[in-house]
């Protein structure tokens, strides 16, 4: 057979190039992206993902839920659903929220793929281009990547070890309304941030809802993670504290599986509106198999038990990340010590690159993600996330050693080559992140 001739010659790599959206332009492949593909082989500990460790579901138990759901009721299970998700899902929803003293009900709250996608649609509807969202420096990669594609400007706001500092926040909106900047809201992760694991205390919670309340300002808490502790219970949702100022958003990734794509937002009812139409347009209705099959799991499963066990096997992983940093990692580095979620954020001795280094530390088989992927405005250069999530204790341990020597490695070449260890690069990272790091 031969192929038909091609009807004009086009030397452009893509014809397309001058036809895409603007806003297509600043979508980036990002530069880490190529590393992390050497990075998955099974010789490099990867500290960089944040894929939750779900090998120790029961499997053959949810097998056969699945087998019974498609069997009585697969027809209703596969066919098309409503916009907002089904009912029975958002009044498991609701249960799951009480454990984290949110009350509300089930009419508020709209079903989305992944709170990712809770993310796209809350930004769609509030951001036009040139917008102001505040977020905390830094902030998790897969929400400066939406913020981005929908040409917001990210303005970051200073933390410190209980979160967002307040007065920061509220100097941040006066003055960025007084220079005219439409500032439309903060997004923040008040549990075992990504990337940093910090956790906002309940004290900070009620300032910044006091100060979000005072300046008309929407807050977007992004709370994958709370029920994730690692030490007490689970803290107060900043929606419990304010319920027509917080957009709350979900998921069921990290408390069950990423795969079936379930998260939620609970919004104020005009909100609430305004979201559905947005998720009718973008997908019609979230998948109704995967919500049939999570109200499955919660219903037939012991779900809070579950949690119990992800809880234990993540503390013994944070712990042993915590004992290899203290072991290896040379003077000059710090770390925090988060009390929940994935992550532990490294701060590297003076002098030190953590983005120019990542090829080295691959090389020497250990991957981390580095910090400038998680701020929008190029700081984070000596920064870098690690996460104890997916690799064994073992595995772990041994990431941390390597890594510690690359570091000290990296802190001898520039002894030997005289740099000057004040003048580390910082990059204008405008890059999307790679999924596989989010
Ligand atoms: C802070 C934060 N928000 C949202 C998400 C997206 O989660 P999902 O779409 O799987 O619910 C993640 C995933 O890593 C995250 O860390």
């Amino acid at each position: 057979m031969s192929l038909p001739e091609p009807s004009r010659r086009d030397t452009r790599l893509d014809h397309y190039v001058d036809t895409y959206a603007e806003r297509t332009h600043g979508l980036q492949v990002s530069a880490v992206r190529a590393l992390f593909a050497v990075a998955n082989r099974p010789e490099v500990v990867s500290l960089a993902g944040g894929m939750p460790n779900i090998a120790d579901l029961p499997r053959m138990e949810l097998g056969a839920s699945m087998d019974r759901l498609i069997q009585e009721r697969g027809v209703q299970a596969m066919q098309y659903g409503a916009g907002q998700g089904e009912l029975f899902m958002r009044e498991h929803i609701i249960e799951v929220m009480a454990e984290e003293q949110v009350h509300a009900h089930p009419d508020d709250v709209v079903v989305t793929c992944g709170s990712q996608q809770a993310l796209d649609l809350v930004t769609r509807i509030f951001i036009d281009p040139g917008d102001v969202i505040l977020a905390e420096g830094p902030s998790y990669v897969g929400a400066l990547g939406t913020f981005h594609s929908y040409q917001a400007k990210v303005v970051h706001v200073g933390m410190d070890a209980e979160g967002i500092e307040p007065d920061a926040l509220a100097h941040a909106v006066v003055s960025l309304r007084a220079a005219g900047q439409r500032v439309k809201f903060l997004y923040t992760i008040p549990n075992f941030q990504n990337p940093t694991g910090v956790t906002q205390s309940v004290e900070r919670r009620r300032a910044l809802v006091a100060v979000a309340k005072e300046h008309d300002l929407l807050i977007i808490e992004d709370n994958p993670y709370g029920l994730l502790t690692l030490e007490g219970s689970p803290m107060p949702a900043l929606r419990s504290m304010d319920s027509d100022n917080v957009i709350y958003l979900g998921s069921f990734s990290k408390t069950f599986a990423p795969g079936f794509r379930i998260g939620w937002a609970l919004a104020p009812h005009a909100v609430r509106e305004k979201l559905v139409l947005a998720q009718e347009s973008a997908t019609l209705a979230p998948p109704v198999f995967s919500q049939f099959a999570i109200s499955a799991y919660l219903e037939e499963f012991d779900w809070r038990g579950q949690i119990v066990a992800f809880r234990d096997m993540y503390r013994e992983r944070r712990d042993a990340m915590l004992a290899g940093l203290a072991e290896h990692m040379p003077a000059g580095s710090t770390w925090t010590v988060p009390n929940g979620g994935f992550f532990v954020w490294v701060t590297l001795p003076e002098g030190l690159d953590s983005q120019a280094m990542l090829p080295r530390a691959v090389s020497a088989r250990v991957a981390y993600t580095p910090g400038t992927a998680f701020f929008a405005d190029g700081l984070g250069s000596r920064n870098m996330r690690l996460s104890f999530c997916f690799p064994t204790p073992e595995r772990i341990l041994e990431g941390t050693r390597r890594l510690g020597e690359v570091i000290s490695a990296e802190l001898e070449m520039n002894r030997t080559f005289g740099i000057d260890p004040g003048a580390a690069r910082h990059h204008d990272l405008q890059t999307g992140p790679a999924p596989d790091i989010s």
